[in-house]
């Protein structure tokens, strides 16, 4: 069935001559640029992959791009400097902060204010370190070792009290202070969540450590902010996605380039959890509860409650019903994948809505497997796309996936479709 999906669309392999995309995916050397190095985000994706993708498919030279999973705002920043208007949609307030705090030209007065509070305040810290009370969250009395995490919450109790002229300082000071979270921390973002760090001999930071790593975070966007002279030109929503309607008119934009996350159990709003209590985006549980039940169904945390109109495809149908037949380690993986597709189909609509006549939508996406069944996401957004009016130009493979030595046994068949690709549509 996979064969047949793969037969009726153009897939290009990395081995086709005619590939382009995948030597540009690699986003780790991005992490050094201008901007996107006020914050590791570590599923965003390159600057060159949207460039190339608004030459290959833009028409409109008075454009606007959109990007429904904003991240940490690759897309419309390239979109941004290649003159095109773009307006992104977060769900995550962590990760639409940060966003936001990029995607903003600063008065001279404000680089100025904020070179002088962190200058004085992360002296201060060093001088007068006291006990502040930690967020709610379980594990914040172990996340930083003793003399850190004084340091650390001495830094943002300064930060607070601090009269500031202008309110983007005080906010550049608590992402620089954010950022520094996981160098300092005894955690790490590793496959779906946060790992204890784990080390021959104990790590021990002192409060010295504390101060050049924040200091190098704060020093880095005062360099960035203060060498840019670009004026942005955005619009971005702290809100889901699948809310674009209310905020984008019928046919005004011009392209959409995306990576939504993958139907891969990962919840955002648990890699990013230290970011998201410390920063004071959540609180309580209940906020958690509530995020994770508005973000995309890619995770078990959600609300999974299938609606009465949910959209199945037949593809979709065939894939569940095998699955139904295997053992899986959580009996609630087959309604998640039902509320994942039926979220991205909503998406694929909206996105249909909202583009002009020749606009084209590009989405990098992931596929996966669960009791050895592969679900090609890619083929099987690329058909639903289709449906509905859009024309796939082609499906690029960018990688395969490298899985478990017991995931490759039980799909050794069909590892080909173990990828990430991009699928490219246009509505004509
Ligand atoms: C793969 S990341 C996007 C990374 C982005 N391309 C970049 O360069 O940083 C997917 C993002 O979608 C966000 N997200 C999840 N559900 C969402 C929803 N319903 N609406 C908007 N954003 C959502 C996540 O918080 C995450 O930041």
């Amino acid at each position: 069935m996979h064969q047949k999906l793969e037969d009726k669309f153009n897939v290009i392999h990395p081995t086709n001559k005619n590939a382009t995309y995948s030597s540009i995916m690699n986003y780790s050397d991005d992490l050094k640029k201008p901007l996107q190095r006020w914050y590791r985000y570590k599923e965003g994706f390159s600057i060159e992959l949207v460039k190339q993708l608004i030459e290959d498919y833009n028409k409109n030279p008075n454009g606007v791009i959109l990007d429904p999973f904003l991240g940490s705002g690759t897309t419309v920043i390239t979109a941004n400097k290649l003159g095109f208007k773009g307006i992104g949609f977060e769900v995550n307030p962590f990760s639409y902060f940060l966003s936001k705090c990029k995607l903003r030209n600063y008065e001279e007065d404000c680089i100025k204010e904020f070179h002088k509070s962190f200058n004085e305040i992360t002296k201060k810290a060093m001088e007068r370190v006291d006990k502040y009370p930690l967020p709610k969250l379980s594990i914040s009395e172990k996340v930083f070792d003793d003399e850190v995490e004084d340091f650390f919450m001495t830094v943002k109790q300064f930060i607070e009290k601090a009269e500031y002229k202008f309110v983007e300082t005080q906010e550049l000071m608590l992402l620089g202070w954010l950022s520094s979270i996981e160098e300092l921390s005894n955690y790490r973002k590793a496959g779906n969540g946060l790992k204890k760090r784990k080390y021959v001999k104990p790590r021990i930071l002192s409060k010295e450590d504390g101060f050049s790593v924040i200091g190098n975070n704060y020093q880095n966007i005062y360099e960035d902010i203060t060498n840019n002279h670009f004026d942005f030109n955005i619009e971005i929503y702290n809100d889901s996605s699948l809310n674009m309607e209310s905020y984008i008119s019928e046919g005004s934009i011009s392209g959409i380039i995306f990576s939504p996350p993958y139907a891969n159990c990962f919840d955002y709003t648990e890699i990013y959890k230290l970011e998201l209590w410390f920063g004071e985006f959540v609180n309580e549980y209940s906020d958690l509860k509530n995020l994770r039940e508005v973000s995309l169904r890619s995770h078990l945390n959600g609300n999974l409650v299938i609606p009465e109109d949910a959209v199945v495809t037949d593809t979709l149908e065939l894939l569940l019903k095998e699955l139904e037949t295997k053992e899986l380690w959580d009996k609630r993986i087959p309604k998640m994948l039902k509320l994942y597709f039926n979220d991205m189909f909503r998406i694929i609509d909206n996105a249909y809505k909202v583009l002009e006549n020749e606009g084209f939508c590009s989405i990098v996406v992931g596929n996966s497997a669960y009791g050895g069944i592969v679900f090609p996401t890619d083929l099987i957004l690329a058909e639903y796309a289709e449906s509905i009016g859009f024309t796939v130009d082609k499906v690029e493979v960018d990688r395969y996936i490298i899985t478990s030595s017991q995931q490759y046994e039980m799909t050794k068949n069909n590892k080909k479709f173990l990828r990430e690709s991009v699928v490219c549509l246009i509505k004509k």
